[in-house]
């Protein structure tokens, strides 16, 4: 898959998205904060990585748009609020400056607030969805990004600032505060292509491995990236005294730490007869990246 093609796709999410943000009707200055987040740029790898799953197991028409989109919103709204003074104190975000620093703090919490709960108003009316769908996707989305995912990953990230912690509970905060939001992505992928419950539960395990490669490689990118880039600070880790693998185990250790994710995906994508198809190829671009 090459830079050309994830370019092209990026092309469709940001369309759809603005096309639907502008379609809701919120107004003044909260539209304002919440469009400047969301038009920022981003990579957009979970709706990428919806869209992949979903077209790895099906040629049938695309039913994944507003979940998709609501994702990404998800994903903006935690960007938003993990770079408040009272997180990580950050001042850049996808190269621009970030929400409360071309705002104000309260906006910034009032826009991600904005983008969390129309999230779930962009699933639930989306009438290309059955009920049943619906709901599937609400539950697992909320899970993935309530207090039993990405929202506890947070609570332990920041607890677990200046503390010793081991490899064990690390990947817990991993798996929780970024490993849980990008299985959602897989999951409601398969779930929608109709792929069986059984297939399901594995497409989840190939989403929690890419998540904990990906918050990894973000951690050796914060030590070792190009903040350019990035469009984001390199060295927040270490200034915030947080636990990350480097930390733990230094560059090499986590540079293996990931291989051992990337043989274990490696492994559930040949289960799944899903080697060579557009989910197999995000995932390794995704674990090369630099930015
Ligand atoms: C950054 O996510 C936060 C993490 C979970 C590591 P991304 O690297 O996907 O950020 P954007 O969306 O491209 O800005
Ligand atoms: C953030 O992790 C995970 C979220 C749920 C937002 P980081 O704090 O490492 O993300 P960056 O490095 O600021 O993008
Ligand atoms: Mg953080
Ligand atoms: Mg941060
Ligand atoms: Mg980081």
């Amino acid at each position: 898959m090459d830079q050309q093609y994830i370019l092209h796709q990026k092309t469709w999410i940001d369309e759809e998205m603005y096309r639907c943000i502008e379609a809701l009707t919120i107004e003044g200055r909260l539209r304002d904060s919440v469009m400047y987040s969301m038009r920022a740029g981003g990579k957009r790898l979970r709706p990428l990585l919806m869209k992949s799953t979903f077209d790895s197991f099906t040629k049938s028409e695309a039913t994944y748009t507003s979940t998709a989109i609501a994702l990404e919103m998800i994903h903006t709204y935690s960007l938003i609020h993990d770079d408040l003074p009272s997180m990580d104190d950050d001042d850049t975000r996808r190269g621009m400056k970030t929400n409360h620093r071309e705002f104000d703090e309260a906006t910034a919490i009032l826009a991600g607030d904005s983008l969390l709960t129309m999230s779930f108003e962009l699933i639930s009316s989306d009438e290309a969805l059955s009920t049943e769908q619906r709901v599937f996707l609400i539950k697992e989305l909320a899970r993935a990004a309530g207090p039993r995912g990405m929202v506890t990953g947070q609570m332990w990230d920041m607890e677990f600032e200046k503390r010793k912690t081991d490899v064990s509970m690390l990947k817990s905060i991993h798996l929780n505060k970024t490993g849980r939001l990008i299985a959602f992505s897989v999951v409601a992928g398969g779930y929608l292509a109709g792929v069986a419950p059984r297939q399901v539960e594995k497409l989840r395990r190939v989403g929690e491995a890419v998540g904990l490669i990906f918050q990894i490689q973000d951690d050796i990118l914060d030590v070792t990236g190009d903040k350019e880039k990035l469009g984001k600070p390199v060295g927040s880790d270490e200034s915030n005294e947080k636990t990350t693998y480097p930390k733990l185990m230094g560059l090499e250790g986590a540079k293996q730490e990931k291989r051992k994710y990337e043989e274990e995906v490696q492994r559930l994508l040949d289960e799944l007869n899903a080697i060579g198809t557009p989910l197999a190829e995000l995932i390794s671009y995704m674990s090369q990246r630099e930015y």
